[in-house]
């Protein structure tokens, strides 16, 4: 439990997807067993390099689906761990492309809702990829709305990607808790004025110190 209500004053609360509602190490653990000793750094370097792809792109003004980005990761993790079977490439991204949610998430939607907010996804995840993944995990019910940037052509941490949930959902900016597990995020999103909350699931240090969330929880169920 956080020692404030995180929740007051607010409107709707909006959510990042890969690593806080859906396991991004799900795919690879899924494959575990086949990939060997490499998996854990394999799926670290594929989620490293995804995000930095998108954050390269973005300081060039381009834009690319996130699924593209997600496939090339693959390919230069795949390619960084030479003893790992290549034929993995298909079944791995077929794995991304079916992710589970973390077993407090349609529970917390759900709770969220009965108190009166909104609920949103907010994801740098083209909208093919997160329709697919939402429909999946069986969580469309429990959400008001599933945001991309695709709209915006543009990946957060930028303002104009974080201002989609306030066009599309009608709530100021410091009506919307926004819940993360990535502490980049968090940081973009506390710069737009939003409540961040980092879910820091791993128990990970902080950083961006000047940027920092207004509560910190292990899971979604602190939200409650
Ligand atoms: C998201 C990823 C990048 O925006 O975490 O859902």
């Amino acid at each position: 439990m956080s020692d404030f209500d995180l929740l007051a004053g607010m409107r709707a609360a909006v959510f990042d997807a890969y690593g806080t509602l859906f396991d991004v190490n799900a795919a690879v653990q899924r494959h575990a067993d086949a990939i060997g000793p490499q998996a854990t750094t394999l799926s670290e370097m594929w989620r490293t390099k995804q995000l930095e792809y998108s954050w390269v792109l973005g300081l060039m003004g381009r834009y690319e689906p996130f699924w593209t980005l997600t496939e090339r990761a693959l390919d230069y993790a795949l390619a960084r761990h030479p003893s790992v079977d290549r034929t993995l490439r298909g079944p791995l991204l077929d794995a991304y492309r079916d992710l589970d949610a973390y077993p407090e998430v349609p529970g917390t939607l759900a709770a969220l809702r009965t108190g009166g907010l909104r609920t949103a996804i907010l994801t740098n995840g083209d909208r093919p990829m997160v329709d697919r993944a939402v429909a999946s995990a069986g969580l469309a019910g429990h959400l008001d709305a599933v945001l991309s940037v695709d709209e915006a052509r543009v990946f957060k941490t930028h303002p104009d990607a974080y201002r989609i949930a306030l066009d599309r959902l009608g709530v100021g900016r410091e009506e919307v808790v926004f819940c993360s597990s990535n502490r980049w995020d968090i940081a973009g999103a506390a710069a737009f004025g939003f409540r961040a909350v980092w879910i820091n699931r791993k128990g990970l240090p902080d950083e961006y110190g000047d940027l920092a969330p207004a509560a910190v929880l292990s899971s979604l169920d602190g939200l409650l």
